[in-house]
C-alpha cells in the first residue's frame, strides 16, 4: 500500500465512533419505544435507558473522542474507549450500576484530558468544559445512588450546554472581549452552584436556573460569529442556521425552567427535548462537516440536502413541543417525535453518503483551493471538501483548539 492510500485510509481512532453510532441508534429505537410505536430492538430495559445512551452513550462519546483528538496523547483515547463501552455495556444484561461505572470512568479520563488541555492553553474554555464533565460525573454518581432520572436530566442537560458553550467561546473569542471568557465562567459557576442547590430546594432552584440559562443564551447567541455567518452562503450559512436555531431551543428550555420545576408530564418532555433535541443535536448538526474529518481523516462534503433534515428535526420539533405539549395535542407528541427520529436518521445517512461520495461535482478543483495548516494536534478537514466559504487556515491553533474553530473562523469580507 502506498502512503497515499494508506493516507485516504480512516485512522484506527474512527472504530471509537462505532460505539458512539451504536449508542445513537439504540437510543432512537427507546425513542420509538417510548412514543409506544413498533421498533426493531426491544429489550426490557432499552426505554429505561435512553436517556443516558443519548446523552453520554452517543454524545459524549463524540465529545471526548474530539477532545482525545485534541489532546493528541494514546491514553487520551481511554476516555472516549471507556465511555463508548459504558454505552455497549448499557445494552448488555450487565447489571446498570456496572455500564454507570464504565461510563464514570470514562468521564473522569475526560476531566483529565481537559486538565492537560488546560495546561497546554488557559483559556476559559477549557474550564468551563470542565465543569461540563464535572457535571456528567455527578449525574453519574447521582444515578448509581439511585436518584431517578427526572431528577438526573437537568444534570445532564447541563453537561451538554457547559461543553457546547465551552467550544462556542472557543471561537467566539475571534470576535469577543478578552473579558467575556471571565464572564461566560462565572455564569456556568453560578450555573452549577444552583443545580446543586435545586437538588434541595427545586421550587426556587430551577426558576433560577431557567433565568440563568436564558441570560447565557442572550448572551453568549448574540455575540457568536453564527450572526454574522447567517448572511453568507454554502456551509456557512448551514452552520450559522443550525446554531441560531440551537440557541433558540435552549432559551424555550430556560423558558420552561422559569416557570419551576419539570420533573414531568408535558412540560418535561418540552425541557428534555428543547435541550437535547433542539440545542445539542442543532449544534452536532452544525458542526459534523469538521469534527467528523478531524477524527476520521475523511471528508464529509457539505451538499444542500441537509437543509432537509435540520428543517424537518426543527419543524418537528415545533409540532411536538407547541401543538403536543403546550396546547396538550398527544398525537403531536407522538407523530413530533416520530419525525424527528426519521431527521436524525435522514441527517447520519446523508452524511454516510455524502462522505462515501465525495465532494460535489461543483466544488472548486484543487489546484485553486487553499493548503491546509498543519496543526500539531488536530488533522484538519481538508479544504478541497469543505464549502470553498469556509476560510480553512484563516488563523493559528493551540493545541486545545477544536477543529470547529478553523472551520468557522469568519472571512475577511465578514469581519
Ligand atoms: C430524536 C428523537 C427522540 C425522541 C422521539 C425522544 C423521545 C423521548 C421520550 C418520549 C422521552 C420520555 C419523556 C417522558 O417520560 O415524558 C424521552 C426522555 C429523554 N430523552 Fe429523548 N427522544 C429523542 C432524542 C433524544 C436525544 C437526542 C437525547 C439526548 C441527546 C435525548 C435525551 C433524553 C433524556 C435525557 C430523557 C429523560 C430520561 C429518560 O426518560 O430516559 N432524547 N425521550
Amino acid at each position: 500500500m502506498t502512503t497515499a492510500q494508506a493516507r485516504r485510509l480512516p485512522p484506527l481512532r474512527g472504530v471509537l465512533l462505532l460505539p458512539a453510532g451504536l449508542a445513537l441508534l439504540a437510543g432512537l429505537d427507546a425513542a420509538l419505544l417510548l412514543l409506544g410505536f413498533p421498533a426493531p430492538l426491544t429489550f426490557s430495559r432499552l426505554a429505561d435507558v435512553h436517556g443516558y445512551l443519548m446523552t453520554l452513550g452517543f454524545v459524549g462519546t463524540l465529545i471526548s473522542l474530539e477532545r482525545a483528538v485534541a489532546l493528541s496523547k494514546w491514553w487520551g483515547y481511554l476516555s472516549p474507549v471507556t465511555m463508548g463501552l459504558g454505552g455497549l455495556l448499557l445494552l448488555s444484561p450487565v447489571p446498570l450500576t456496572i455500564a454507570f461505572m464504565c461510563s464514570l470512568v470514562g468521564i473522569t479520563g475526560m476531566c483529565v484530558n481537559y486538565a492537560v488541555l488546560w495546561r497546554r492553553n488557559r483559556d476559559e474554555a477549557v474550564l468551563i468544559q470542565t465543569l461540563g464533565a464535572a457535571v456528567a460525573a455527578i449525574a453519574t454518581l447521582l444515578l448509581i445512588s439511585g436518584v431517578p432520572i427526572r431528577v438526573v436530566v437537568s444534570w445532564l442537560a447541563v453537561f451538554l450546554i457547559l461543553t457546547i458553550c465551552g467550544e462556542r467561546l472557543e471561537l467566539a473569542r475571534l470576535t469577543l472581549a478578552r473579558h467575556d471568557g471571565t464572564v461566560l465562567l462565572v455564569l456556568s459557576c453560578a450555573i452549577v452552584l444552583t443545580l446543586l442547590g435545586a437538588l434541595l430546594w427545586p421550587t426556587v432552584g430551577y426558576p433560577l436556573l431557567g433565568a440563568e440559562i436564558l441570560g447565557l443564551t442572550i448572551w453568549l447567541g448574540s455575540r457568536d460569529v453564527a450572526m454574522k455567518l447567517i448572511r453568507t452562503d454554502g456551509l456557512r450559512r448551514f452552520m450559522a442556521a443550525c446554531m441560531l436555531a440551537g440557541y433558540f431551543w435552549l432559551g424555550v428550555a430556560g423558558a420552561v425552567w422559569l416557570l419551576g420545576p419539570a420533573f414531568e408530564g408535558v412540560r418535561y418532555d418540552a425541557v428534555i427535548h428543547a435541550v437535547f433535541i433542539g440545542f445539542t443535536m442543532s449544534m452536532i448538526m452544525a458542526h459534523a462537516s469538521t469534527i467528523l474529518p478531524a477524527v476520521l481523516r475523511r471528508p464529509l462534503p457539505y451538499r444542500s440536502f441537509m437543509w432537509v433534515p435540520a428543517l424537518l428535526l426543527h419543524a418537528s420539533l415545533l409540532v411536538r413541543l407547541w401543538i403536543g405539549d403546550a396546547l396538550g395535542v398527544l398525537e403531536a407528541v407522538e407523530y413530533g417525535g416520530l419525525v424527528n427520529v426519521i431527521a436524525l436518521l435522514l441527517f447520519f445517512g446523508t452524511a454516510v453518503v455524502s462522505s462515501i461520495l465525495g465532494p460535489p461535482r461543483t466544488a472548486p478543483s484543487p489546484t485553486k483551493t487553499p493548503p491546509a495548516v498543519k496543526s500539531p494536534t488536530v488533522n484538519l478537514p481538508n479544504p478541497e471538501t469543505a464549502d470553498p466559504a469556509v476560510p480553512t487556515g484563516a488563523t493559528e491553533v493551540s493545541p486545545s483548539s477544536s477543529p470547529t474553530l478553523l472551520a468557522l473562523a469568519p472571512a475577511p469580507k465578514d469581519t
